[in-house]
């Protein structure tokens, strides 16, 4: 492992690698001709109504994000379930309703359960995966693969990433399918996709920044992630990153609706982690934004320990919070892929600090294989 002392470490450092080379495999075209090499002409995309999308733990996570991507882009509704949920629910899917299930292993039991219950009801399946010969892969009618390679440790970082970046590509592919956005619209936004790893890059160097931080906030038992938008999805994985490696308490909410109970529980005790991040040329981000903000100071009144996360040449943030991370300017539904590293760094940091093993957290597996 050369220089990196853990797996996830590692992994964490290879995620300009699996965004750029997941990236590459669409094509060189805006959203591709041709997507992943495979022929969409059956998969009825011009017409669906629906999509719904079906996952468990961190690729859930992708998925939250993935229909904020999907909403926005290609103008089609996305309901995200726990696939633990889905497969013994009522949820109704069909042939015009295609299921999305997206799946770092392609074997985890819940997510296999949903894709065949979604499969009897007619309904078509992409199974987004890292692993090209998995079941999930091959029961599907569409794949993506996703590029980032073996991810051995038990917390997923880099394949979170790439599920990202696919799903992004997939929303676009589907807003030019279905005429939402011309060609020239589409080489835009994908050519701020393709500058990504080089973001990536420079937010890797936050690295020490994440480990100080780390530092002065691994004696905290409670944790509280705080986000809007689509940035809530990252609010959520840096949670379950937190917790999963570190075995401290950590949840996320959307900023919100934090005022609607969880309010009662911060007190000097309780950190919080705000994610802040703005697209200022985005009116609905610069919108979230300004309730962030206001969020933020509510909180900083009732803990000292808040922790936000704000983009390059943020002056506002500052003015409110002493401790931020700032990462690489982006449009809004491109910098999750950016905002989580900070987190994935703070949680492999804390759990370090605490002696975890977190490569191997307890009582988890890599692919949970039984229900
Ligand atoms: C993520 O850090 C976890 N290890 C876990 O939530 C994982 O994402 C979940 O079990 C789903 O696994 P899959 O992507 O292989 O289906």
């Amino acid at each position: 492992m050369t220089r990196f002392k853990h797996h996830m470490l590692k992994e964490i450092f290879e995620q300009p690698a699996a965004v750029r080379d997941t990236a590459k495999a669409a094509g060189d075209d805006a959203s591709g001709g041709k997507f992943y090499q495979l022929s969409w002409k059956n998969a009825g995309l011009e017409k669906l109504s629906r999509i719904v999308i079906a996952a468990s733990g961190t690729s859930r996570h992708a998925g939250i994000a993935g229909k904020f991507m999907i909403e926005s882009l290609a103008g089609v509704p996305v309901d995200v379930d726990y696939a633990s949920e889905f497969q013994l629910s009522p949820v109704v899917v069909s042939p015009e309703t295609p299921t999305i299930v997206i799946t770092q292993s392609g074997e985890t039991a819940d997510t296999l359960a949903a894709l065949r219950k979604a499969k009897n009801s007619g309904s078509k399946v992409i199974t987004i995966s890292n692993v090209a010969g998995s079941s999930m892969m091959k029961e599907a009618d569409f794949q993506i693969h996703t590029k980032a390679g073996p991810e051995l440790a038990v917390p997923s970082t880099k394949a979170f990433t790439a599920q990202l970046t696919a799903l992004f590509l997939f929303a676009l592919f589907l807003a030019e399918r279905r005429g939402r956005i011309g060609s020239d619209a589409a080489r835009e936004i994908r050519a701020e996709l393709d500058a990504l790893p080089q973001k990536l890059q420079t937010t890797l160097s936050l690295d020490t920044q994440c480990e100080t931080l780390a530092r002065r906030y691994a004696r905290c038992t409670d944790f509280i992630f705080a986000a809007r938008g689509v940035h809530c999805a990252v609010a959520m994985d840096g949670a379950l990153k937190l917790k999963e490696v570190s075995y401290l308490h950590a949840e996320a909410f959307p900023s919100g609706e934090i005022l609607h109970g969880p309010l009662a529980t911060i007190d000097e005790n309780m950190t919080v982690f705000a994610l802040a991040a703005v697209d200022s040329g985005d009116s609905d981000s610069q919108a979230r934004y300004e309730k962030t903000l206001s969020n933020l100071k509510e909180l900083k009144g009732r803990s000292s320990k808040v922790i936000a996360l704000a983009v390059e040449g943020d002056s506002r943030v500052a003015r409110i919070v002493e401790d931020i991370i700032y990462v690489p300017k982006a449009p809004d539904l491109l910098l999750p892929i950016l905002e989580i590293v900070p987190l994935q760094l703070f949680a492999y940091h804390i759990a370090v600090l605490l002696g975890r093993n977190v490569d191997n957290p307890r009582s988890l597996a890599k692919a949970v294989v039984t229900d």
